[in-house]
């Protein structure tokens, strides 16, 4: 039965249906949601004015995750990425998941850092005390500098300072940026306390800008997934041979599967190696979700591994355990998405996807995000635990093989099923395929 975020057969559907299905469900006017997706959504002339030397849009795959529950509440999860399988391995995955109740998710702290430093102190100590002396005034200094964020509720936190050595002190203010992602606001207010700072402390203003760490803005995701549900793998987001999640298990039971995948994430905690890999997985569900809703992915991407080698060995964001017979995930990272300002001003399609979302505020992005991210990572070491992911990589890339070889409407299912079938998925072959198919 269809409810929330569950619609079986939508990977059957055509392109036109997908979307009406979608515009009703989430309650988003359908021509709106064409306009916004036809070409990406941005015109020329609008991309212009974002950046700089403009010659035109560069397009990228939107779509949707479906199955995602988080904290008890269905989201149908827009996603922008150009890697075949992982719109379909998240949505397997979130239906696992869904078994069990869903994600769970929630913020940690909700702070940005902003970071003044000063070099040449000439007396290091004694400037950090002066300055943590000083907390409240250069707060309320930082108040004045955004007046705006303060009537939304937000504004600046606390002061930290560090003696970084070498005659360098950072200081740290701490900031609410409530539903942006709050970049300009924290450098507006770094800007705004350098002057002072540097006084006090008695040194050369230095640089003043966030910090991408941003380790005070962090997400936790949870989910449970049941040894059964791991062996289960029906075929049901994608419209290949193949979709992530009907990998076969071979002789593995459920609690095998279980075991193999608690092996894969050792192997992430042990090398690091595997870990960068790993989380690589994590975020081709993450940085899609970022993408599709006009956030800054360098800054998710660069605060994700930092904190990933926070204890000095880079390590796995998330980790699986078995518990009884289920399997059990757990994901932190940090996480600065915002749901006004930014890209959201000009961007068309970037609203169209947090309309879709229903979200309510930034914290719940994020929620819905790290969600998705360990989505895909249960997918990935499903897939790599059992039977590997080379078949039904090759599956979901053979379509894209079958267009470039000049395959056109259905001839891009039945080209890709014929060369994933013989397992060899080349132009060539696909052009040798498509040239017999036309000559029937
Ligand atoms: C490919 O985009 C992602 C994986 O390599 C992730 C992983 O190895 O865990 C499959």
């Amino acid at each position: 039965m269809s409810e929330g975020s569950r619609i079986p057969g939508f990977y059957k559907l055509s392109l036109d249906a997908r979307r009406e299905v979608i515009s009703e469900r989430a309650g988003v006017d359908l021509s709106e949601m064409v306009h916004a997706l036809e070409a990406g959504g941005l015109d020329t002339r609008t991309a212009d004015k974002v950046v700089e030397n403009v010659l035109g849009i560069y397009g990228l795959p939107f779509g949707v995750a479906l199955n995602v529950r988080v904290n008890g509440v269905d989201r149908l999860v827009p996603m922008v990425v150009e890697e075949p399988s992982v719109i379909a391995a998240a949505s397997n995955a979130a239906r696992m998941v869904r078994h069990s109740g869903g994600f769970r998710a929630e913020v940690v702290e909700s702070l940005m850092i902003g970071q003044v430093q000063i070099t040449d102190v000439e007396h290091p100590s004694e400037a950090v005390m002066k300055l943590e002396a000083a907390a409240s005034r250069l707060l309320e200094l930082a108040t004045k500098a955004v007046p705006n964020l303060i009537a939304r509720g937000g504004g600046p936190r606390a002061i930290d300072v560090r003696d970084l050595g070498q005659r360098c002190i950072v200081l740290h203010v701490l900031v609410d940026c409530r539903d942006a992602m709050g970049a300009n606001l924290v450098n507006t207010i770094a800007e705004a306390l350098g002057p002072l700072t540097a006084e006090i402390a008695g040194g050369k203003l230095g640089l003043r800008i966030l910090s991408n760490l941003c380790d005070r803005r962090r997400v936790h995701a949870t989910c449970r997934v049941h040894a059964r549900e791991l062996v289960r793998a029906p075929r049901s987001a994608g419209s290949s041979e193949w979709t992530p999640g009907s990998e076969r298990s071979g002789d593995l039971d459920g609690l095998e599967v279980v075991d193999a995948i608690v092996a894969a994430s050792r192997f992430a905690e042990l090398d690091p190696y595997r870990a960068a890999t790993h989380n690589k997985g994590i975020m081709n569900g993450i940085d899609a979700v970022v993408l599709a809703t006009g956030n800054d992915f360098r800054a998710v991407e660069a605060g994700a591994h930092a904190y990933a080698a926070r204890s000095g060995r880079y390590a796995p964001l998330a980790v699986w355990r078995r518990d009884g017979e289920d399997l059990v995930g757990e994901l932190e990272l940090p996480l600065a998405l915002g749901i006004v300002g930014g890209t959201l001003r000009v961007h068309p399609t970037a609203r169209l996807a947090l309309e879709i979302m229903k979200l309510e505020s930034a914290d719940e992005l994020s929620m819905v995000a790290a969600s998705v991210g360990l989505a895909s990572n249960l997918s990935a070491l499903r897939a790599l635990a059992t039977e590997g992911i080379q078949r039904g990589h090759m599956s979901l890339h053979a379509r894209s093989v079958a267009s470039a070889a000049g395959a056109l409407g259905d001839e891009v299912e039945l080209v890709a099923a014929r060369i994933a079938g013989a397992g060899i998925v080349t132009v060539e072959a696909a052009q040798g395929v498509l040239a017999e198919l036309r000559a029937r």
